[in-house]
């Protein structure tokens, strides 16, 4: 399972890290968590994950699977297709492709079936709790509102965080919350942690930065 604290860099769909783009940011982050030792991961697109899965150590990451078993569904994306290509989990749920709950639920069983980690994402602290109930092992909480903004959610909206870390305690313990929407730098991190999160997963920060490995640097500089 993915080990925290950890940084989880969303690559998204931007031209910045698609293709051989997204495989030099992935060795960047490789890079400074074997330099260092802060647990550091990546969430690409299927196209992307065999060219980084071969050539990083840290964690890579499928941005979405679909709730299918193998058979007939064109286009879809099949949990075994990303296991199969070295990702050692997906995203679930993302602002960006989000699921209903039946899907999300079926998604989780899929993953777990395959021995895939969960990040299930969640928009605020009703969802954080729903999803709680189907215990995957990790939930990221993001307004969507600050997503690919530029002020951090542990600022403009701390309460999502901790209210999320508090109302998933209750349901199960043994999920873990992240948090993410707008972080850009070390201050946003701790911040992160302080409020009960295990990390954060984040996108445009990394991704639309002049000096990548600069930020990379500066992320994990407070922890
Ligand atoms: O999945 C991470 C994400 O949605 C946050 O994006 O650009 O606000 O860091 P960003």
């Amino acid at each position: 399972m993915l080990k925290t604290p950890v940084i989880v860099l969303n690559m998204k769909t931007y031209t910045e890290s698609t293709g051989k783009n997204a495989l030099d940011i992935a060795k960047m982050m490789d890079k400074v968590s074997i330099e260092t030792g802060i647990n550091m991961a990546v969430s690409v697109q299927s196209i992307d994950i065999k060219e980084c899965s071969d050539n990083i150590s840290i964690p890579v990451f499928a941005e979405h699977i679909d709730p299918i078993k193998p058979g007939s569904h064109t286009g879809w994306i099949l949990p075994e297709a990303v296991k199969s290509v070295g990702a050692v989990g997906s995203l679930i749920n993302h602002s960006e492709h989000r699921l209903n709950l039946a899907d999300i639920d079926f998604c989780i069983s899929r993953a777990k079936e395959l021995d895939l980690d969960q990040i299930v994402c969640s928009n605020n602290i009703l969802t954080s709790k729903a999803i709680a109930t189907l215990s995957p092992n990790f939930l990221a909480v993001e307004p969507p509102e600050l997503i690919g903004g530029d002020i951090s959610v542990t600022t403009a909206n701390p309460d999502i965080v901790s209210g999320s870390v508090n109302a998933v305690k209750d349901i199960d313990d043994d999920v873990k919350v992240l948090c993410g929407a707008g972080v850009k730098n070390g201050v946003d991190v701790a911040r992160a942690i302080e409020l009960g999160s295990v990390g954060v997963l984040l996108a445009s920060g990394i991704i639309k930065s002049k000096n990548k490995e600069k930020i990379i640097r500066d992320l994990i500089s407070e922890l």
